[in-house]
């Protein structure tokens, strides 16, 4: 979604606001634009597309001052075009926001009556109309940001700077986070702390109903009373080599070969690899006296949790309800605090997952948190946080975080096994032991089937849909598969149950429609081989991802089957994602596709 940054400086700041944009790309945007004060006047670049096109724009024409703010903006309300983009400007006011004013509308129609001229189809263009038509009636600038604040109703992060005040940046927090920067005579903010690493590393984070206004060298935060709050600094462990490529072409590719390295350090925080045992947990949950769990969460966080149901129903015994965030917050699911509830998220910024939390802490449920930003929302908001240790994702299409929160998710079901006596030590110590050996095998597999798969990436990239079939916990595999390829080659892909391919799904199987069976060698495999043949006889190209076994098992003809060394079940979705992966990468690279952020999508989903 939108990012944000702002800088009240003593030197010029339109470059470096840019600069920080960049670092911000990764949230996903499709226009920008900057805005500085100089001599006394409001001044401002905006363009369509990508941030070259902004800075070829401030190339023509130098934008001078040493006060600024800049966005990249996602477009919610109007078409992404050089109107809508922000900062949008009212009679000396310029404003930027992230997130949606629900009410703009009926603020909108107010506003007109009173005379306003808009100049955008966007909802923030309300927010500059409010605080131009307050400053008119005689407010100063910080009660006509109360006033404002007290009007606008949603989610929100806004940044205000007034042309009449050339040292001071307003803003606000209700939903999508804000982050402010403390440097030496100099202060900024912005969406994240890695936006602002290269300015500062001392972060004030910002939380919901808060009002921060920044000066040359000072911060002060208040409720939208205009009561000071006190909110404390903290140093950010945030670099901006977080957001480098490495030798990589695309941070999805980099992201996909750190998975082995990033696992292991994540482990490390769950299981004892010397003892082969779990390590406690966040204790605010106990396990062993739950009588269910309730898990949400969005799109690939939402497959890992689905791949946790089976784990937990089946390790610990323990019933899992779980639905996607934008229906479980809906659906007035009777929930009893004799439940814990699991939020995942990697951002822990997703607008429908947060309100499923609060859903869930109103009912009395324990709440648990799996991110991967630990400063996030859903963090703060939760009982207990169980940490992916992920490192910062910076493609859109999610991957190290995927396997980080079915690895996390794997040990807090043997954790939950063992409190509850379904798990025994025998079989945690064998468990564990799989955990220990997953990012060697990792390594190996990553080594071995990438020449292949961009090979048949080739072949795949001429074809406009493709079906993914699995069973048992390859079943969210298979619908993760379908998304990757979907959200980053733009090839319609569908992930179903491979049982369900009778009833309905193979009305579609001719000659033009591959389909990618995972089927590791396990309980599942002989149905799954009969749902293949059944493809096979209707002419359906089969990609088969298997394993030694199962590879050796079948006998029927396929497009390719990449073989995968036999592991055990509670890694085995961990070891058939890379496969997914990386032929979602090579298809997407090989169509020339915006691998990292493909179109219309964003990395924080902060919006509903
Ligand atoms: O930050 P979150 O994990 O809450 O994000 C959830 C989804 O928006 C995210 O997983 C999305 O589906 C990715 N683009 C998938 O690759």
């Amino acid at each position: 979604m939108c990012g944000i940054v702002g800088i009240v400086g003593r030197e010029p700041v339109a470059a470096r606001l840019v600069d920080a944009l960049r670092r911000l790309e990764y949230r996903g945007y499709d226009s920008a634009g900057v805005a500085t004060i100089h001599e006394g006047k409001l001044d401002r670049r905006r363009a369509e597309g990508k941030l070259f096109n902004l800075e070829s724009k401030l190339a023509g024409e130098l934008l001078p001052g040493t006060i600024g703010i800049a966005h990249t903006r996602w477009a919610t309300h109007g078409v992404p075009n050089e109107e809508n983009a922000h900062p949008h400007f009212v009679e000396g006011v310029a404003v930027v926001h992230n997130g949606i004013i629900e009410n703009f509308s009926e603020l909108k129609d107010e506003l007109i009556v009173d005379g306003a001229v808009f100049t955008s189809q966007t909802d923030t263009e309300v927010v500059a109309h409010l605080l131009a038509k307050y400053t008119r009636e005689g407010l100063g600038h910080r009660e006509a940001m109360l006033a404002m604040l007290n009007r606008v109703s949603g989610a929100y992060a806004l940044v205000v700077m007034f042309q009449d005040d050339p040292g001071t940046i307003l803003s606000a927090r209700f939903g999508p986070p804000l982050a402010i920067g403390h440097g030496k005579g100099e202060m900024f903010l912005g969406s994240d702390a890695i936006a602002l690493s290269p300015f500062t590393n001392e972060i004030t984070y910002l939380v919901d109903g808060d009002c921060a206004i920044i000066t040359h060298d000072r911060l002060e935060v208040m409720d939208y009373q205009g009561r000071p709050v006190t909110r404390k600094s903290q140093i950010s462990q945030a670099t901006a080599f977080m957001v480098d490529k490495g030798n990589h072409r695309h941070f999805m590719e980099k992201e996909i070969y750190e998975q082995p390295e990033i696992i292991s350090h994540a482990l490390g925080h769950y299981v004892d690899f010397a003892s082969h045992t779990v390590k406690a947990t966040d204790k605010a949950i106990d396990f062993s006296k739950l009588s269910g769990l309730a898990i949400s969460a969005c799109g690939t966080a939402y497959l890992a949790g689905l791949v946790g149901k089976y784990w937990f129903e089946r390790y610990a015994r323990l019933p899992v309800e779980i639905d996607v965030a934008s229906e479980f917050r809906y659906r007035e699911l009777p929930l009893s605090p004799t439940q814990a509830a699991l939020f995942i998220s990697q951002s822990g910024e997703t607008a429908d997952t947060l309100a499923s939390l609060r859903y869930s802490k109103d009912e009395g449920l324990k709440i648990g948190a799996i991110v991967n930003v630990r400063e996030s929302t859903i963090a703060r908001e939760s009982d207990a946080i169980f940490p992916i240790l992920a490192g910062p994702e910076i493609g859109v299409a999610s991957t190290k975080a995927f396997t980080c929160q079915l690895a996390v998710l794997a040990s807090l079901s043997i954790a939950a096994g063992r409190a509850r006596g379904t798990v025994s030590e025998a079989d945690e110590k064998a468990m564990v032991k799989h955990l220990a050996e997953m990012p060697r095998i990792m390594s190996r597999v990553l080594n071995e089937i990438q020449p292949q798969i961009e090979a048949l990436s080739r072949d795949l990239s001429r074809f406009k849909d493709v079906l993914y079939l699995g069973r048992g916990t390859s079943y969210p595999l298979a619908m993760e598969g379908a998304l990757k390829l979907k959200e980053i080659s733009y090839i319609h892909a569908e992930g179903y149950a491979a049982g369900e391919l009778k009833h309905g799904p193979i009305a579609l199987i001719d000659e033009n429609m591959p389909v990618i069976v995972i089927a590791p060698h396990d309980r599942f495999f002989e149905k799954t081989v009969s749902n293949m043949q059944e493809v096979a006889a209707r002419g359906g190209k089969i990609i088969f991802i298997t394993d030694e076994k199962g590879a050796a098992a079948s006998k029927l003809e396929t497009l390719a089957t990449i073989t995968l060394p036999n592991v055990d079940e509670i890694i085995a979705p961990m070891i058939f994602s890379l496969p997914i992966q990386l032929l979602a990468y090579h298809t997407a690279a090989i169509l020339g596709a915006d691998v990292d952020q493909p179109r219309n999508l964003a990395k924080s989903v902060t919006v509903e």
